[in-house]
């Protein structure tokens, strides 16, 4: 069985005090035992000072992006070694980053190598755009999209894969378990065609995209379903915690 992992993406939300405000009231309403793998992707800011609390606790700590070069003339980037004394996890290829930061295919494989170099554990992201899904080119898109960001790494280790369909990010409109479970099932086998299927079997492939309290158990019913990356759902701690609760109980 693959590990669960839910994970917070807050995207550009919350300044430190209501990051801090956001960890805490976390940290006082988690399940208290789980073995589901929870991780919060504060803003860069607000880094540091979540790192501190969440120190001997369960939460785990990501950055919702990283540069591929150890340091540089890169302004306004953070590099991977500038996270690692705060973060064990970093969040690669989002659409956002993909669709309205130009990130190619090769800028997120480069970053996937280094993540993977420097230890931190990486998410990476995949998913079609509704003009894709449309046109019945959601499969070729990933599997694109996993050929590109994996090329050259050669063990999948502990890389976590989230898929999520970009039709389905902050609109409300999730897609159904069904189809998430159709794709997730599709990533593990183009992961398992490079890497074997033995070594992805344990991968943890997440489902990205309008998850809430209300759906999540659906999602998590689903064999190939190993966990979510919640954006909206996680800003506030009674909807991220219920969350956390359910997949602990499912898990
Ligand atoms: P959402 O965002 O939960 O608000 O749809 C998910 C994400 O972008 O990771």
């Amino acid at each position: 069985m693959s590990e669960t992992v839910v994970a917070a993406n807050w995207k550009m939300n919350k300044t430190v005090s209501e990051s801090d405000y956001l960890i805490t009231e976390i940290l006082k309403n988690i399940p208290p035992v789980s073995s589901v793998t929870c991780v919060v992707f504060p803003p860069f800011l607000s880094i540091p000072s979540a790192s501190r609390l969440i120190r001997n606790t369960s939460v785990k700590l990501g950055a919702q992006n990283m540069h591929s070069a150890q340091n540089g003339a890169f302004t306004g980037e953070v590099s991977a070694a500038m996270l690692q004394d705060f973060c064990s996890y970093v969040l690669l290829g989002h659409s956002e980053r993909r669709l309205l930061f130009g990130e190619t295919h090769e800028f997120v494989n480069e970053k996937l190598s280094v993540s993977i170099a420097c230890g931190l554990r990486p998410i990476v992201c995949v998913g079609e755009q509704s003009l894709d899904r449309q046109n019945g080119l959601t499969e070729n898109v990933i599997r694109n999209q996993i050929k590109s960001s994996f090329r050259n790494i050669t063990d999948i280790g502990n890389i976590i894969v989230a898929y999520e369909p970009v039709w389905a990010i902050g609109t409300g409109t999730a897609a159904s378990p069904d189809d998430a479970e159709n794709i997730n099932k599709f990533i593990r086998d183009e992961l398992g065609s490079i890497f074997g299927t033995e070594q992805v079997s344990k991968t943890p492939i997440l489902y990205g995209g309008s998850v809430t309290e209300d759906n999540i158990a659906d999602f998590l019913g689903k064999p190939n379903v190993n966990g979510a990356l919640i954006g909206g759902a996680s800003l506030n701690s009674e909807g991220f915690t219920e969350i956390l609760r359910i997949a602990s109980d499912l898990t």
